[in-house]
């Protein structure tokens, strides 16, 4: 970067990134992005700018824009394994992050001393270890809105699991592309990221607008629009819904789909910005969900209820507690419930009446832990586990509503 001259410093004191002097790929760095860029802030600043820059440039950004916070994917290290835990461990002696950061979920539940893999659990200690050392926080949750990382609407953010992502955008209007794990990370390290697709507000507008007959589940919706809708951005009328169903739909929707965005009229914040004339109207009825629960249901009894994903908030534990309190065990399927670290230790009561029926666990889920090995078939409430439980934990997935999960454990 050393070659970049004063003339192509502009009015606003930035220069075009060393290497890109086509028209279309110029991205613009300030003198102080080019100085971390030619490694004058060490070798880990300089990589993740390196990073960002490839990406923007990919990306057609015109800048790089400062972030209020990151969210990290890449935590279990059944996903990453000893070749991620090297990478994370070797950048966490280089570099340590600018904004508020989180962590996704890891692959066990960090205080679980009797974890059955004890090599497992050491390398995961270590790459959480890792990342703490970068000054990231170690919450472990998809839901780092419920649990002190919560944007405000118009934050640009650089977070990349699907569902959180969905969410920031969707529910609370803050600004956030689906970042990848390593982009989110090089982004927390420089405290920008580039500015580009849902950072724009032009790149926001509603392209399918689906009319929803009342009454149908938002884990089943998502997983029927997401499949439909691939990377457009829907737009829901008709539909009542609250933050927990939100929660459930968009993480439906970016599993089968890529939805990282979406909008619900009347309820979302920015589903009233844009005008839908002329915009393509598809129906979702009842009948269309009913075909689709007889596809994800078959008739094989479940070892285990999974329910969590995205992980529950304390509403959802004391609606799962309210209903087996004083109900008798039937012994059948073992219940699993994950959370967050932090609903856990705020919703005590329900947790001791869930645990009473089965196991409360937090910092992990059931897709990104190994399931595998200990289950064959399971069964669940979330469009998105039915969607990656089978790819990603080798599970024949059962899909029932919450009640009717319950009834089969008390
Ligand atoms: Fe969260 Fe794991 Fe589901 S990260 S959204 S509980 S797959």
């Amino acid at each position: 970067m050393g070659e970049c001259h004063a003339e192509d410093v502009d009015v606003a004191g930035s220069s075009p990134a060393c290497g890109t002097t086509g028209a279309k790929d110029i991205m613009y760095l300030t003198r102080e992005e080019e100085r971390i860029l030619d490694g004058e802030e060490g070798e880990g600043p300089a990589k993740a700018m390196k990073l960002l820059v490839a990406l923007g440039e990919i990306n057609d950004a015109e800048k790089l824009i400062p972030i209020v916070s990151a969210q990290i994917a890449g935590v279990s290290y059944k996903t990453m394994g000893d070749a991620g835990l090297e990478f994370i461990e070797d950048f966490s002696k280089k570099a340590r992050v600018l904004v508020k950061s989180t962590l996704n979920p890891a692959g066990m539940d960090l205080l679980d001393n009797a974890f059955e893999d004890p090599e497992f659990r050491e390398k995961q200690l270590r790459l959480v270890d890792a990342y703490n050392r970068m000054g990231i926080e170690t919450s472990c949750t998809c839901t780092p809105y419920i649990v002190g990382n919560r944007p405000q609407r118009g934050d640009h953010l650089a977070w990349s699991e699907s569902s959180a992502v969905s969410f920031a955008n969707s529910v609370l209007g803050a600004r956030t592309n689906r970042e990848g794990g390593p982009s989110a990370l090089m982004a927390a390290i420089i405290g920008k990221t580039p500015y580009y697709g849902l950072h724009l507000k032009e790149n926001r507008v509603p392209e399918v607008v689906y009319n929803v007959e009342d009454g149908i589940p938002p884990a089943l919706l998502g997983y029927h629009v997401g499949n439909q809708v691939g990377r457009r951005i829907p737009l829901f009328r008709t539909m009542k819904i609250d933050e927990d169903g939100m929660k459930s739909l968009g993480a439906a929707m970016a599993a089968t789909g890529a939805v990282a965005l979406y909008h619900v009229e009347g309820v979302t914040p920015e589903a009233d910005d844009f005008s839908i004339k002329g915009v393509e109207k598809v129906d979702v009825t009842r009948e269309d969900i009913r075909e689709l629960k007889e596809r994800l249901t078959f008739d094989k009894k479940p070892e285990a209820i999974v329910i969590g994903c995205p992980h529950l908030s304390s509403p959802e534990l004391e609606r799962i507690a309210d209903y087996l309190d004083q109900r008798k065990p039937k012994g059948g399927p073992e219940l699993r419930v994950y959370t967050s670290r932090w609903v856990k230790e705020h919703s005590l009561q329900a947790v001791e009446i869930i645990a009473r029926y089965g196991k409360v666990i937090a910092d992990t889920c059931m897709v990104v832990s190994p399931l595998e090995g200990i289950y064959d078939v399971v069964a669940t409430d979330s469009g998105k586990a039915v969607e990656y439980l089978p790819k990603l934990a080798g599970q024949k997935v059962i899909y029932a509503d919450l009640e009717s999960l319950l009834e089969l454990v008390a």
